[in-house]
């Protein structure tokens, strides 16, 4: 069967649904072979509820972004820089229509396997990883974020108990500063920070 993280072959069939997040309405164009195609997803809602808005800002990336959800309504309620990468065309088509649909103006779409298309450095990475695409790219869209992250740049992920998040925490320990921020029904919000961050605010102190 295919999966949604492929650039699936299956009849396009596009339909819309509203959500309310941040006390606003947002409506989304959604179709077949796309992550979460009937409504936002509950471990989205939660990664975006658990994030600091009154922090976020400069230039911020979501990896997998499917048709555009976390980009669009950050950009709603943050004056900051977004980009949105996916390797998943159709789900890339629905965030440009999203994006009208919404009238977003700083958000940016493109096609990106991982961090390949991606240039520069940002001060937040945002990510519900696809589990689905298997451990190897779950990891190298994790794990590489210390990559493009500005030294003060935070990592920001969504994962479910039941898909390795506690592993999968003990692994960014090895790599950054790694906290769970929240957990709801089984959906764990990891923050992770570069371990340089911690030295210095240790020296400063
Ligand atoms: C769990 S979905 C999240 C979608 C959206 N961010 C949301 O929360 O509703 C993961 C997304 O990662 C995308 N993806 C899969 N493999 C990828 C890769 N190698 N590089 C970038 N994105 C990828 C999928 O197409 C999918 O849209």
């Amino acid at each position: 069967m295919s999966q949604y993280f492929e650039n699936v072959d299956l009849k396009s069939n596009i339909t819309k649904y509203k959500t309310r997040i941040f006390d606003m309405d947002f409506c989304f164009n959604t179709d077949n072979g796309v992550f979460s195609k009937e409504k936002l997803d509950f471990g989205t809602r939660t990664l975006l509820e658990s994030l600091p808005l009154d922090r976020l800002k400069g230039r911020v990336l979501e990896v997998g972004c499917g048709y555009g959800v976390i980009p669009i309504i950050l950009s709603k309620v943050v004056d900051a820089e977004f980009e949105g990468i996916d390797v998943n065309r159709r789900a890339l088509h629905l965030a440009e229509l999203n994006k009208k649909e919404n009238k977003c103006s700083n958000v940016t779409f493109y096609e990106s396997n991982c961090y390949e298309s991606v240039k520069g450095k940002y001060d937040f990475i945002i990510t519900n990883p696809p589990i689905r695409a298997g451990k190897k790219i779950v990891y190298e869209i994790i794990m590489n974020a210390k990559d493009y992250l500005n030294k003060d740049g935070e990592l920001y992920i969504v994962v479910n108990k039941d898909q390795g998040a506690k592993s999968m925490f003990k692994d960014l320990c090895n790599i950054y500063n790694s906290e769970v921020i929240n957990k709801n029904k089984g959906f764990w919000i990891i923050k992770c920070i570069l371990r340089w961050q911690l030295v210095e605010s240790m020296l400063i102190i």
